[in-house]
C-alpha cells in the first residue's frame, strides 16, 4: 500500500511498534533527525533501517550503527538499529562484485540489488517493510517478489502512480 503525502505527515498516523525493517533513500535537504524520530517509533525494537545518503546521519541516542558501505557516487548505505539490543537477523556483508553500484536517473531508484540486499538480509516472510521515501516503488517491488508487505509513502503522485504500477507488474510476474 503507498500513501501520497508527507512522511512526516503520515508517519505520526502509523500504528507503534508495526514496521520490521525500513529502506529508504531520503532526498536531499531533509531534516534526518525528524524522520528518524519518526521511523524509531513505527519499528519494532529488533528491527533494522537501512539508509542510502550521501553523508552521514547525525544519530540521537539509541540508534546503533550496524554497517556502512561505500556503494558510489558518494552515496553509502547506512544499516541502523533502534536499540544496542541484538538485532532479529544479523546481516550478511554486502557483496560488491554484484550491481549494487548507485547510478545516476531521473527518478533517483535505489538500486535493486541492493535493495533485495537489505530485504533478504533483514526480514522473513510476511514481515512489514516501509520505504518513507518510496519514490517509484524499488523497495515495493523488491518486497512482492520476496513475500513481504509493504508501507510506502510518497509526496509526488506522478510516482505514487509510477510505483503502484510498476509493483502490479512485478505481482503479476511473481503469481503468473
Ligand atoms: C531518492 S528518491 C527515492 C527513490 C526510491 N527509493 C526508489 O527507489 O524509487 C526520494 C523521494 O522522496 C520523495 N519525497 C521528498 N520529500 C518527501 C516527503 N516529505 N515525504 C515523502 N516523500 C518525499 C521524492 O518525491 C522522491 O521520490
Amino acid at each position: 500500500m503507498i500513501h501520497t503525502g508527507d512522511c512526516l505527515d503520515i508517519l505520526p498516523r502509523v500504528r507503534a511498534d508495526s514496521i520490521d525493517a525500513v529502506i529508504t533513500s531520503p532526498p536531499f535537504g531533509m531534516p534526518l533527525d525528524r524522520v528518524l524520530r519518526a521511523v524509531r517509533r513505527v519499528l519494532v525494537d529488533e528491527g533494522t533501517c537501512w539508509l542510502l545518503l550521501d553523508g552521514t546521519p547525525v544519530l540521537a541516542e539509541g540508534w546503533t550503527v550496524g554497517n556502512v558501505t561505500d556503494v558510489g557516487h558518494h552515496e553509502r548505505l547506512h544499516r541502523l538499529h533502534p536499540t544496542d539490543q541484538p538485532p532479529r537477523y544479523v546481516a550478511a556483508p554486502l557483496d560488491l562484485t554484484r550491481d549494487h553500484r548507485v547510478v545516476c536517473d531521473r527518478f533517483a531508484p535505489m538500486p535493486e540489488a541492493l535493495v533485495t540486499h537489505c530485504v533478504t538480509t533483514s526480514t522473513c516472510l510476511g514481515d512489514l517493510v516501509l520505504d518513507p521515501f518510496c519514490g517509484i516503488g524499488t523497495t515495493g517491488r523488491i518486497c512482492s517478489e520476496w513475500g513481504r508487505s509493504f508501507l510506502g509513502i510518497e509526496i509526488d503522485p506522478l510516482r505514487v502512480a509510477l510505483a503502484e504500477a510498476y509493483i502490479a507488474r512485478s505481482v503479476a510476474r511473481v503469481v503468473v
